[in-house]
């Protein structure tokens, strides 16, 4: 296609030839990547101007020989980027804005080199839709705003600016009344617990009882800082209230809105059941809310910390909304703990940096994590629904469950099916999968987590359908 002038001239109409993107050069796995980058690169370094109109994706897509949804896909990544743009004709253009955007990092190729595994298991959401841009004019209106105070030690609890920003946000998405003041702002969930492991040690309560199964990862956390672990059964209203109380553990770690990783929801009469016996025994309940952001097919849950702020430490974080390499989470504890958490952080590394925090909050503020989220629940969503579709066509006699909400599922397997041997057949086959039983401290029924977060439907499906060949459970 060559350029065209519109007629008023202020437009250009662009096409494959005029970019330089020879088909021939597309390599023929990870296209999608591929175009993204290339259009990319001619944004920003100057080749496309703002104003640009870009081919429809049905003539961009003939003309690479490539299928349409790839240029609809790179055409939405850059749009996430804040690099194009529909304009009112509903066409889509280079931004206004997008010189402002130059100089973004090139992103990870998002399909694995043939070296790397393909990771279904669970744990990221979709990282190639990481807001680049929006985080780069965050950036820049804080370095552009703060002030000379703002860059000098932070204090250890957190930014105010950023507490605050959470505080308003934590109470319109999960019924959350914490102020500012109640809000500490930990590296990650994975930073909370470690700071309240040791703090609950310093207070001399050396145990903790965990979901059984469980995420490993926290397991391992509080196996480091504490003397002993009670594993409690998870059965499907959740976590086993009666269990738990034979044991004389005082504080126990659940993820209530969407247990890790059967992905059931804490029953409301085990609510109930939990929030009395904290009380009961003088006991804390850990609440590890890590992807409850992601409701699909249900209501929203309440947070448990709302019922009973007193008896329940919160605990979140950006992990599964932004990114894991943010390391930005959060902790409300009840007001005894609260003082000594802050404390022990001070103690620890005088908190977390504060110019990312003050970007997150520019990022809450201007309303551009809720957009974030309003696009990532809907791709999030359909690419759940390409794994469930995929799991019953090609992985006959399983069971799927927790699919009603975040970034992974739970495939039960036939009894007979020894699930740590199929993730090692799996990984020799190019691709990395849990298996329940990682997740397990006593022996139960076999399973794979399977995370749909990064991936694309026909991914996720060529995924499975190995998967199925494997497991011998697609007929051949
Ligand atoms: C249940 C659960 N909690 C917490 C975490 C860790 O989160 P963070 O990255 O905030 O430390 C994960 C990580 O995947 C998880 O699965």
């Amino acid at each position: 296609m060559d350029c065209l002038i519109e007629p008023n001239g202020s437009y250009q109409m662009i096409g494959s030839d005029f970019l330089n993107l020879d088909p021939a050069t597309a390599p023929p796995r990870g296209r999608t990547a591929w175009l993204t980058q290339q259009l990319r690169t001619a944004i920003t370094d100057g080749t496309l101007a703002p104003g640009t109109r870009l081919p429809a994706s049905r003539v961009l897509a003939g003309e690479l020989s490539v299928a349409r949804g790839t240029v609809v896909e790179a055409y939405r990544r850059l749009g996430e980027e804040g690099l194009l743009v529909t304009n009112h004709g509903g066409g889509t253009e280079v931004a206004a804005l997008a010189a402002t955007s130059a100089s973004l990092p090139n992103p990870e190729p998002d399909e694995p080199t043939p070296k790397e595994l393909l990771n279904i298991s669970a744990g990221v959401p979709d990282l190639s839709g990481f807001p680049r841009a929006a985080w780069l004019r965050a950036e820049r209106r804080v370095l552009t705003t703060a002030t000379a105070a703002e860059l000098g030690y932070a204090d250890p609890q957190g930014t105010p600016r950023l507490r605050t920003a959470l505080a308003n946000w934590l109470a319109r998405s999960r019924g959350i009344t914490a102020g500012p003041e109640q809000i500490i702002v930990t590296a990650g969930v994975t930073g909370a617990l470690s700071l309240l492991a040791q703090v609950l040690r310093d207070q001399g309560i050396t145990d903790c009882a965990i979901e059984d199964p469980g995420a490993d990862g926290n397991r391992r956390i509080l196996d480091y800082w504490l003397d002993t672990l009670h594993p409690i059964p998870v059965d499907s209203a959740g976590l086993d209230v009666t269990a738990l109380a034979r044991t004389d553990a005082r504080a126990v770690l659940v993820t209530p809105a969407h247990q890790f990783p059967t992905g059931v929801v804490l029953a409301p009469d085990r609510r109930r059941e939990l929030l009395a016996w904290a009380e009961a025994r003088g006991g804390l309940v850990v609440e590890d809310d890590y992807d409850s952001e992601y409701r699909y097919d249900r209501t929203p849950v309440r947070a448990l910390h709302a019922a009973a702020p007193e008896r329940v430490v919160h605990i979140s974080s950006l992990s599964k909304v932004l990114a894991p390499a943010l390391r930005i989470g959060w902790m409300i504890a009840p007001t005894d703990l609260h003082d000594d958490l802050v404390r022990k952080r001070w103690a620890t590394d005088l908190g977390s940096p504060a110019l990312p925090q003050l970007a997150l909050a520019d990022l809450i503020d201007s309303g551009t994590l809720e957009r974030h989220l309003r696009s990532l629940r809907l791709r999030h969503r359909e690419r759940r629904d390409a794994a469930v579709a995929a799991i019953r066509r090609y992985l006959l006699g399983c069971r799927i469950e927790g699919v009603a909400a975040g970034l992974h599922l739970l495939v039960r397997l036939p009894e007979h099916v020894d699930d740590t041997m199929l993730a090692a057949r799996a990984e020799e086959a190019g691709f990395a999968v849990q298996p329940l039983s990682a997740h397990r401290i006593s022996p139960g029924p076999p399973g794979l987590i399977i995370g749909y977060g990064p991936h694309p439907p026909p991914r996720l499906e060529a995924a499975l359908q190995t998967l199925g060949a494997i497991g011998r459970f697609t007929p051949a």
